[in-house]
């Protein structure tokens, strides 16, 4: 596929409309009940204002960023998202191959609809795995367990599904997975009577031989309680505005978060990101990282491998930019003061 004329990540979304069934699309694009916190991920990001700063010496910035062990060449993660093979046929190959060539860490979710092995196998940058907690707590080990066997390098624990939202669009969108498409890891839809609790969180880190974060915290009081509990990262999320409707943006939420935590364990962040300057102003609000997932899949819609690359490395230049027209050459020199107040 030729990408010259995808010039941003609102591209790739048009494009993809045409490209995928309506099934898929619906599924990827839309979000819980009458989507609004959907709209207000992207609106609080556009009512942030930037700080120029001008002759500020900076030439190249350096965006290599130390989390959880990595040292990574950019802040810029693969977000955790479902069944990559109704978006594209090569499916999660094409993501771990797009996330190679674009240096970024890739979080493969519990219902990949290629077997954790054969990504292992394909993937060249480090790969997390994230967790979904089933009733079956033993099944739950095992699975944590060949994460960690198959070169998994952290396990985000999804926290903020207790039931899924209520998805009114995709249902309308008529979500169904194809017969061929078999989520390896998953033995079915969530439908869990037993709920996840901070016991659960204290259990699993006391296994687990990797990093485990909690995805999914908005508040002040849980993120407390999830350095209590042993976490090793935060992931601000409200699961890109499909879950609760009408929870505040993540970036609002953000830099309570991060206030509280107070550098103890590194706290990312995800939805809505879609410039450079977001990614900015994640940083500059609290965030060590942040993470993309629809942008992600419209990539992989559009362009398979190199849709996914390119997602990601349009999002690094405008960082690169963002960073040069504010005077930060490093990302730790990102703080409060390039908001404009
Ligand atoms: C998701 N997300 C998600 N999260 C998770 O923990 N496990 C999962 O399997 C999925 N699946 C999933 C599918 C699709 C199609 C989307 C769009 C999202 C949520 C995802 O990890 C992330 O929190 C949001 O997508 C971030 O917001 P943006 O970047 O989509 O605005």
């Amino acid at each position: 596929t030729d990408l010259t004329e995808f010039l941003n990540l609102a591209d790739f979304e048009e494009k993809a409309v045409e490209r995928m069934s309506k099934m898929a699309y619906e599924y990827v694009a839309s979000g819980a009940a009458d989507e609004l916190t959907i709209q207000w991920n992207r609106q609080a990001f556009d009512a942030i204002k930037l700080n120029p700063t001008v002759l500020n010496g900076v030439g190249q910035p350096d965006t290599r960023i130390s989390l959880l062990g990595h040292e990574l060449p950019h802040p810029i993660l693969i977000a955790p998202t479902a069944y990559h093979q109704i978006m594209h046929p090569e499916g999660e190959l094409a993501t771990a191959r797009g996330a190679g060539a674009a240096s970024a860490v890739y979080v493969v979710s519990s219902f990949t609809t290629t077997p954790l092995a054969e990504i292992a196998q394909t993937a060249t940058q480090p790969l997390w795995f994230q967790l979904y907690v089933r009733d079956d707590r033993e099944y739950t080990r095992n699975l944590i367990q060949e994460a960690e066997a198959r070169g998994c390098r952290a396990i985000c624990i999804t926290v903020d599904t207790a039931v899924p939202g209520v998805r009114n669009r995709q249902e309308k969108g008529g979500f169904n997975l194809p017969d061929h498409v078999i989520t390896h890891h998953m033995p079915g839809p969530l439908n869990e009577k037993k709920p996840l609790t901070w016991k659960d969180i204290e259990w699993i880190n006391s296994f687990a031989k990797t990093p485990v974060l909690l995805k999914g915290i908005l508040n002040a009081e849980d993120a407390e309680k999830a350095v209590q509990a042993g976490a090793s990262g935060i992931i601000v999320s409200n699961h890109g505005g499909r879950n609760l409707d009408t929870v505040p943006a993540t970036i609002d939420a953000l830099p309570r978060v991060a206030d509280r935590v107070n550098g103890r364990i590194p706290v990312l962040m995800d939805g809505g990101i879609r410039r450079g300057t977001d990614v900015l102003k994640a940083i500059a609000l609290g965030a060590r990282a942040v993470l993309v997932g629809k942008p992600v899949c419209f990539g992989l819609a559009c362009g398979g491998a190199a849709g996914v690359t390119k997602v990601i490395e349009l999002l690094k230049t405008e960082l690169e930019i963002a960073m040069i027209l504010t005077g930060r050459a490093t990302i730790p020199q990102i703080d409060r003061s390039v908001i404009w107040k």
